[in-house]
Parts: structure tokens; sequence; C-alpha cells
């Protein structure tokens, strides 16, 4: 008998979400049908991530409960980890029987079907040109919000960092695309976007005539005239992510100050707070450049949260570096942190050096910049207690059913009572609790 229908787990970042939802959206289409119980799924495809040894380490675990399931599926490995390893993957895991790799999820259907015939199927190639990132909406993780990729890929080459190799080198999509995907999500109801990409900033233009296409929107770079051009599409929310910092223009700023519709809110990871570790991570910028983006982004007309990502224990961080980090961190105040331990990856320049933190001081470093930062969140949250957010309603909490959640246009997760007709609205909320990662609230009006 045929095998149709298929499950597909998503670990790690948007990006892979985006991906999942890209792919679901192209085997429908090839006629399969999409399960979110692996125990009914013919196929179990694994979206992976390798940004840190733990991320990769649950493929495995992952391959060796689902081969296991009663209906004994097909089993796929797609994402970061199929594309770093390739074939080895079907020698490590004995199980897997499709490897697809970050570009190559078009090609699902077909490689689904090789693996059928042939047993096994690889493809780690690239994507093709004409290939489309349309994604269908029954596909897409929320009916509110929705991920619209805009650069795929990375040549910065971070030190530490695995993802110019598994994903590839930088690929803009192109401006009409994406602002027709954008103008599209608007009719269908959607209210808010996130463009994605490893580095926003980067975007640029495919051909001279797009570039000329953007020249009646302003900006200092690319980006922010894709950013202001996406703005003039009407979608009422819009929130970009990741920026980088060396390249984050504060025009970026200007245009949020013009659009009520571009979100207050910037992810801008810094790393580490120390130069000689910022330089030994290829970061391409220094602790004072960091901070005078910090400072433009405090300028703003509207409060812009920020929030960052921090590596402890890069290789030979010193104690006295890693203080610098923790007086950056309280410096910038961030309204969010997320805080890893270096993790060694093979292939990246920083594994030629000795992996020397020992793992007791990196856990002492993690345990010590996470009280700092609790400290600091504590108190930007607690300042919002009284103050009034615009909320889109998302759906109810997971902890109770007379409760709704959403995100703050600033992306904080704002808790309140209501009635589930409300979700996909907009509401005002005014804020009467702040606990440690959320706030909680009271619905003053509706907006939209
Ligand atoms: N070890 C630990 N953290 C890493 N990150 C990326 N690569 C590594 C690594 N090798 C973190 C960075 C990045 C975030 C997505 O993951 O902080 O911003
Ligand atoms: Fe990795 Fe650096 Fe690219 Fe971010 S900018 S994806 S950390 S190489």
């Amino acid at each position: 008998m045929e095998r149709r229908r298929v499950y597909i787990e998503t670990h790690g970042c948007q990006m892979n979400v985006a991906d999942t939802e890209r792919a679901a959206t192209r085997l429908r289409a090839a006629g399969y049908e999409l399960t979110d119980r692996p125990e009914e799924a013919d196929v179990v495809l694994l979206n992976t991530c390798s940004v840190r040894e733990k991320a990769e380490q649950k493929v495995y675990t992952r391959v060796g409960e689902v081969r296991r399931l009663a209906r004994r599926p097909l089993v796929g490995v797609m994402g970061c980890v199929a594309q770093l390893e390739g074939e080895a993957l079907f020698e490590r895991a004995p199980g897997i029987r499709l490897v697809v790799g970050t570009r190559a999820t078009d090609r699902l259907p077909v490689l689904i079907e090789r693996a059928q015939t042939a047993r096994r199927a690889v493809d780690l190639g690239d994507r093709q040109e004409g290939e489309r990132w349309d994604v269908s909406p029954v596909e897409r993780h929320s009916p509110y919000v929705a991920f619209v990729p805009i650069i795929e890929g990375c040549n910065k080459f971070c030190s530490y960092c695995i993802v110019p190799f598994s994903r590839g080198r930088e690929r803009s999509r192109a401006a009409r695309e994406i602002i027709a995907e954008v103008e599209r999500l608007g009719e269908l109801g959607y209210r808010e976007v996130h463009m994605l990409g490893q580095n926003v900033n980067s975007w640029r233009p495919r051909t001279e005539s797009e570039r000329a296409g953007l020249e009646s929107f302003a900006g200092a770079t690319p980006f922010s005239r894709l950013l202001r051009a996406v703005a003039a599409t009407g979608m009422r929310r819009i929130k970009f992510t990741t920026s980088f910092p060396r390249d984050f223009h504060p025009d970026i700023v200007t245009a949020i100050d013009e659009h009520e519709n571009l979100c207050n809110w910037v992810h801008l990871p810094v790393q580490a707070g120390s130069d000689r570790i910022l330089r030994l991570m290829r970061r391409g910028y220094t602790r004072r450049d960091y901070m005078e983006r910090v400072a433009a982004i405090r300028r703003a007309r509207r409060p812009i949260a920020l929030t960052s990502d921090i590596i402890i224990g890069f290789p030979t961080e010193t104690r006295a570096e890693f203080e610098e980090t923790l007086s950056l961190v309280r410096e910038c105040e961030f309204d969010g942190l997320y805080i890893f331990k270096y993790s060694e990856r093979p292939g990246t320049r920083a594994a030629s050096m000795a992996d020397d933190v020992s793992p007791e001081e990196k856990r002492e470093r993690f345990l010590q910049l996470e009280e700092v930062q609790r400290e600091i969140q504590r108190r930007r949250l607690g300042a919002l207690v009284g103050q009034e957010l615009e909320v889109l309603v998302e759906g109810t909490s997971a902890k109770s059913a007379e409760h709704l959640t959403g995100h703050s246009t600033c992306n904080r997760v704002v808790n309140f009572a209501g009635d589930g007709r409300l979700c996909g609205r907009i509401v005002r909320v005014r804020i009467t609790e702040a606990k440690e990662h959320s706030l909680w609230g009271e619905v003053v009006a509706e907006v939209a």
C-alpha cells in the first residue's frame, strides 16, 4: 500500500518553523496528508537544529523513538543536521531512510517516493531557480501571526557558529514576493507578520530593476527601505528578527518612529561584553559599537523593547572578561535575554581552540548572569504595571481555559481574562501584575 500520511516535527528556530510550513504546503499539493499525530503517520520527518550539541543529540534520541512506533513509519531527517551530516546519518542512526538538506525542502514529495522505492534517498542540493516560497494558510503555525522569510543563510562566519555551514550563503528573497505575500496575508486576516532571517539587515534586492522598484521608499539601507515598503502594505503589526549589530543602521529606528505598524521590539544579539572575546568570535564590532546601537534604540520616540543572546564560556574567556559581559548586561537592561553555554561545533573556526572553560565554571557563569538578568527583568516588567499595552489575542492560555494569551507590540507575553471570541482581535490591556516571564492584565478596550 502506498504511504501517504506525513508527520513533521519541528525543532530549533523560527526559520525551521517556516521551512516546515513550506514543506507541508508542497507535500499537500503533491497529494500527501499531513497529521499531527506521529503514531498515525506513514512518514515521520524530523526538522532538526544543530546550533548547539544538545539540540543535535536530540535527533538521535527521537529517531530511536519514532522508528519503534507501531506503524513502523519511514523516518526522514531534514533541516540543519541533515545538511551537515548528509549520508553519514544512515550509518549513525539506522532507521533513517531519508536525508533532506536545508535547501531541498521543496523536493520532498519526490524524495519520499524515492526513499520508498529505492529504500534510501538523500538530497543536499541547492534551491533551484523558480522554486516557490509561498505557504498555504492551513499550514501556518497560527491563523493570526505569519512568518515571512526574507533572507536565508548567513555569510558572517562568526567563529562559533554552524549556521553558515548548515544553511549556506545568504540568499535574499525578491522584494516584490515579500510584499505580495504580506498583502495576501493581510487579505486573509493575518494581523502580524515576522520578517525572518539569520541576519535581516543583510537583505539586498536581487536585481537592478528590483532596486529601482524600491526607490520610492526612503531608507539608508536596502533593509530599511524594505521595512518601509512592507509597512506601506498596511499589515497591522510587523516584527523582524534577527538583527546583526554591526549592520544595524539607526535608520531602522527612524523607520519604526515613522510607522506605527513597525513594532517596538528589536532582537540584537550581543554575544559577549569583552572586546577580546568579540574579536575571537569574529563579530566585527566592539562593545562600544554595540552600545552606540543601543543608544540609538533608546532614543526612539516609542520605547523599543530590546532583547539579546549571550554565549558564556567561549574558549579562553577569563573570569574578568565574563564580568565585562555582566556589566554590559547591567548597562543595557535587556527586556529579555537568551543565555547559552558555549558548545563546540565541529568545522567552525572556534573548534580549533580548546574548549577550556570547565563545565562547572560555565554553569556558575550561566547562573550568575541569569540572576543579574532576572533582577533587571523583574524591574522592567514591574515598571509596566499600570500601563496599557496593545495585545494581539492569539489563543486561550495553556494553564487556564478562562484566560487568553497573546503578545504585545513589544513582544511580551500578556495573559488576561476574556472570552475565546476575542481570538484574532487586538485589544488594549491594562497590566495589573508582572510575573517572572509574563504579564497579567485586564482588557480595557478592543482596538481592532
Ligand atoms: N554555542 C553556544 N551558543 C551558540 N549560539 C550559536 N552558536 C552557538 C554555539 N556554538 C547561540 C548564539 C546565537 C543563538 C541563536 O545561539 O547566541 O545568537
Ligand atoms: Fe551564526 Fe553569526 Fe550568522 Fe548569526 S550572524 S547565524 S551567529 S554566523
